[in-house]
């Protein structure tokens, strides 16, 4: 499949997660075979006034690539400046945020409210495609809530503004992330538009992909929290449609080996302190379903330094 002139190999893409999915991250799973990565979302407002933290969120590395730097806001020329700010960084595709629930940006009119303004949609597409010349994709909800669910519709007006493809997380803003993935509007989405279409929402193995994508006809799917701790879904999901072998889920010999080599290349990338803190959180979901899983992680939650952690990694090991 092609986003615009990019290539995607893969079934699956990795979704945006701020404060999880970052550069280090991203490189793992496209490792593990993810059809492409985006980046955490970025301010247009705070791109605008060049805010430090806010402008290293654009960095990527050279290893993880195809990869999408995704931008909030709601102001067409802010966005369309802050898109054509991102290209020195070479993402190969600039991701619109109009799915995201958070009321701090939402009240900034940033991510799903913008699904209450169809013709701002179509004017923030149209004025960042005319600034860009790599393809441009919209992330969407089902609607901003039940009684609105116009993700068809705002999908239509995205494309006909210029976008490659749509990605439609399939529940709505009020839901936020309470179950109830409705499939039903991943289909209307990919029969009112005529760009790829990517199913979002609850995919946490392969027959998950490949039953949205029966059901829906969505191009490819996207994966957020199942890849925490988890970064070799993408190899199962493409391995569930090559179907050439059995896909063999790593023992808990072989997570602990891959979630050492995460842990040093956040080290790596951010440095031991600020990396031991960013490692966290990653530590926790990789132990989950491990034997006393639980007094590892209070243990993870205090770990400061790689020391202490490579003790800690052989007292799993140790356990096992
Ligand atoms: C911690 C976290 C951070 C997220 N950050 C973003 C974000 O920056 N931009 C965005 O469009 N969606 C964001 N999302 C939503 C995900 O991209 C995805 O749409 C959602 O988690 C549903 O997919 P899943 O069921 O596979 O997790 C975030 C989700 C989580 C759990």
């Amino acid at each position: 499949m092609k986003i615009g002139n990019v290539k995607i190999n893969g079934f699956a893409a990795l979704a945006p997660m701020a404060g999880i999915a970052d550069k280090t991250f991203r490189e793992l799973c496209v490792k593990f075979g993810a059809g492409y990565v985006t980046s955490e979302m970025v301010s247009s407002r705070g791109i605008s006034f060049y805010n430090e933290k806010t402008i290293e969120l654009l960095e990527l590395s050279k290893n993880e690539h195809p990869c999408a730097i995704q931008i909030f806001g709601d102001d067409p020329e802010t966005m369309a400046k802050a898109a054509y700010f991102t290209l020195k960084y070479k993402p190969d595709i600039i991701d619109i945020n109009m799915g995201c629930p958070a009321p701090k940006v939402n009240k900034s009119g940033g991510g799903a409210i913008l699904m209450k303004s169809p013709e701002l949609c179509g004017k923030i597409v149209d004025a960042v495609k005319k600034v860009v010349h790599i393809p441009v994709t919209v992330k969407i909800r089902k609607g901003w809530d039940n009684a609105n669910p116009n993700a068809p519709l705002i999908a239509k007006i995205c494309e006909c503004s210029g976008a490659d493809a749509i990605t439609v997380h399939a529940r709505t803003r009020e839901q936020m992330y309470k179950p109830g993935i409705d499939f039903d509007i991943i289909k209307k989405v990919k029969e009112s538009v005529n760009i790829p279409v990517i199913g979002n929402g609850d995919i946490s193995c392969g027959a998950d992909a490949h039953n949205m994508m029966n059901k829906t006809g969505c191009d490819m799917v996207m994966v957020g929290r199942a890849a925490l701790g988890r970064p070799w879904i993408f190899s199962e999901i493409n391995n569930f449609f090559d179907q050439k072998s059995k896909y063999k889920i790593p023992s808990f010999e072989e997570k602990l080996k891959i979630m050492v080599l995460h842990i040093e290349s956040i080290c790596q990338n951010y440095g031991e302190k600020l990396g031991m803190l960013k490692a966290r959180r990653h530590i926790t979901y990789y132990i989950k379903g491990f034997p006393s899983a639980a007094s590892f992680r209070s243990i993870a939650c205090k770990l400061e330094t790689l020391k202490q952690f490579y003790e800690f990694a052989d007292k799993i090991v140790n356990s096992l």
